[in-house]
């Protein structure tokens, strides 16, 4: 498909798979007439259309300074193939597992710019949150859902849900979220410019997801200071949001709970050590994000 792709929009050389098997979407790598590029096939055609039309869309927005998303340079609809620049550096996830300190705040400063185009202030209203609770523990004490520790889990929602009369109505903020924000979805270039990449959702959310996953990605890679890294992370993206202390308390709890009750019975390690941090994180009684 990216050969095809690449050899009807009249760009170079063979293309090289970058990232063979595995996950929804390949990889290749070519020559481009303008440089080096990268093709993203996916096997589904109506993800590829959603993920082409939300990078386009990021990358208008975010197309000066030093957090931006790269540019379609050409969608092949019947190959389900995009093309876009080819990024020269490394993501975040490995730049984290190097030892690489500045990780955090790049992270924190691409998410404020990124959420900063659609970020907008809103007292907080937790309905959706604690219904969302209510179902999640019916599910799980009754095995429709299983996950370890059924009963603690009741317990600690419990917990979460009883924050909800005091958050109702204070600061919080909504904007576009990029749902699956994690470390490698972040690349830093040779010149020190960020780049967003894997675009998909348009709706808005809480921004605090996002400064969550990318917490779970920093505290769950080995031999660094979890805190402190977290501690970047939130300061670096920290202006962007007014949120108060309490929401922010209340929304780690439902993002904590989110990770356990999406644990399996037979978690794997990495599912564990997420898990290990949630865990971590719902006992806290000050928000970390
Ligand atoms: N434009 C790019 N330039 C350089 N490297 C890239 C580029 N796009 C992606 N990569 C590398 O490939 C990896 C996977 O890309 P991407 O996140 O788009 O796919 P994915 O996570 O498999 O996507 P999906 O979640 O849609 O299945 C990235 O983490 C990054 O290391
Ligand atoms: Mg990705």
């Amino acid at each position: 498909m990216a050969v095809k792709a690449l050899a009807r929009h009249g760009v170079g050389s063979e293309p090289r798979a970058a990232r063979p098997g595995g996950g929804a979407a390949h990889l290749f790598a070519a020559d481009g007439a303008d440089g080096p590029i990268l093709i993203k096939v996916w096997a589904d055609a109506d993800r590829a259309a959603r993920q082409v039309r939300r990078q386009r869309q990021v990358a208008r927005a975010l197309s000066a300074g030093a957090c931006r998303a790269p540019g379609v340079l050409f969608y092949d609809e019947a190959c389900r193939a995009m093309g876009m620049p080819r990024i020269d550096g490394m993501d975040l996830a490995a730049l984290w597992r190097e030892g690489h300190a500045d990780v955090p705040d790049l992270a924190g400063r691409w998410l404020r710019a990124y959420h900063g185009v659609t970020l907008r202030p809103c007292p907080f209203d937790p309905t959706g949150q604690v219904n969302w609770l209510s179902r999640l523990i019916e599910a799980v004490l009754t095995r429709q859902r299983n996950i370890p520790g059924p009963d603690g889990f009741a317990k600690a929602a419990r917990g979460v849900q009883a924050m909800a009369g005091g958050v109702t109505g204070r600061a919080s903020a909504r904007a576009v979220t990029h749902r699956d924000m994690t470390l490698s979805n972040l690349m830093l270039d040779r010149d020190g410019t960020i780049w967003g990449l894997d675009f998909e959702n348009k709706r808005e959310d809480e921004p605090l997801r996002d400064v969550f996953t990318l917490t779970l990605d920093l505290m769950t890679h080995n031999g660094q200071d979890g805190d402190g890294a977290v501690a970047r992370l939130v300061q670096s993206y920290g202006a962007a949001d007014g949120t108060d202390p309490a929401v922010r308390l209340f929304l780690q709890g439902c993002f904590c709970l989110w990770v356990w009750a999406n644990t399996p019975m037979t978690p794997s390690a990495r599912q564990l050590r997420r898990l290990g941090v949630a865990d971590n994180l719902l006992q806290r009684t000050t928000p970390v994000i």
